[in-house]
């Protein structure tokens, strides 16, 4: 099999059922990944995991090196990254505790390290980001879910804000109009470095809360939390059926 590596964001800092067989502390060009990269056994296949935000949870969206994480996934050697990753929901059937494997990004990031091809010796490179998600992985995710018996909304548009704040309600229905469903802070730029590393990159995104101004009131962490929790072992089965589909 392909090696496969996950990338737990808020709410999956460690792998459920994971047998970890090792742990790799790895310092790249870029600086210090997030975490030790840990290889384990899922289903008696090898994957890597590495936790975006630190374990524990310690590193804000914005300060995240995601060069580094991109740049040691690599060099361990893996090819397919399924990145999980918590989300608000814009669009309707985007209710806390739904799952999306979106197709689109639109970028609201700024200030991020967000490429490789930066030094003035490179080749001027242009990745081609028409299609930001592998759609082989994509849609091996969705058929994961089925044989998971989990519902999720099999595309969508992610819009990638910088945080680490949440978003003003006007800020959300502008990115209603510009056709946003989800809002997170991670997926960029960590998408478009894996593909300059030509490795294949698909999001589970879960959904964490309805995004500002969707519902009466604030948005509180304990609401986050608790829908997280249900998400993120929805995410894990996906995960599951996913290694289990492709073992086979
Ligand atoms: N906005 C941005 N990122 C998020 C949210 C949100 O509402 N929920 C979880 N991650």
């Amino acid at each position: 099999m392909t090696k496969l590596a996950i990338i737990g964001g808020t709410g999956l800092t460690q792998m459920p059922d994971l047998k970890i067989i090792k742990r790799d502390q790895i310092t790249t060009p870029y600086g210090s990944p997030s975490a030790e990269y840990i290889t384990g056994e899922l289903n008696h296949t090898e994957v890597v995991f590495l936790a975006r935000h630190g374990n524990p949870h310690s590193i804000p969206p914005h300060k995240i090196n995601y060069r580094a994480n991109i740049w040691g996934l690599k060099e361990l050697g893996v090819e397919e990254v399924i990145a999980v990753a918590a989300v608000g929901g814009i669009a309707e059937d985007m209710a806390p505790a739904h799952i999306a494997i979106p197709d689109q990004i639109i970028d609201y990031t700024y200030g991020r390290n967000h490429t490789f091809f930066e030094d003035d010796n490179d080749a001027v490179t242009h990745i081609d980001f028409t299609y930001p998600y592998s759609q082989k992985l994509r849609s091996r995710l969705i058929t994961a879910a089925a044989q998971a018996n989990i519902k999720i909304t099999p595309l969508g548009t992610y819009g990638c804000k910088q945080g680490p704040r949440l978003e003003t309600s006007a800020e959300i229905r502008r990115m209603e109009r510009d056709g946003c469903d989800l809002v997170g802070m991670t997926g960029m730029p960590e998408a478009a470095l894996a593909k300059e590393l030509n490795m294949d990159y698909a999001t589970i995104a879960v959904v964490a809360n309805w995004a500002a101004g969707k519902t009466e009131g604030e948005i509180t962490m304990a609401e986050i939390e608790q829908h997280l929790h249900k998400g993120m072992a929805n995410a894990a089965e996906i995960v599951k059926a996913f290694i289990a589909l492709s073992s086979n």
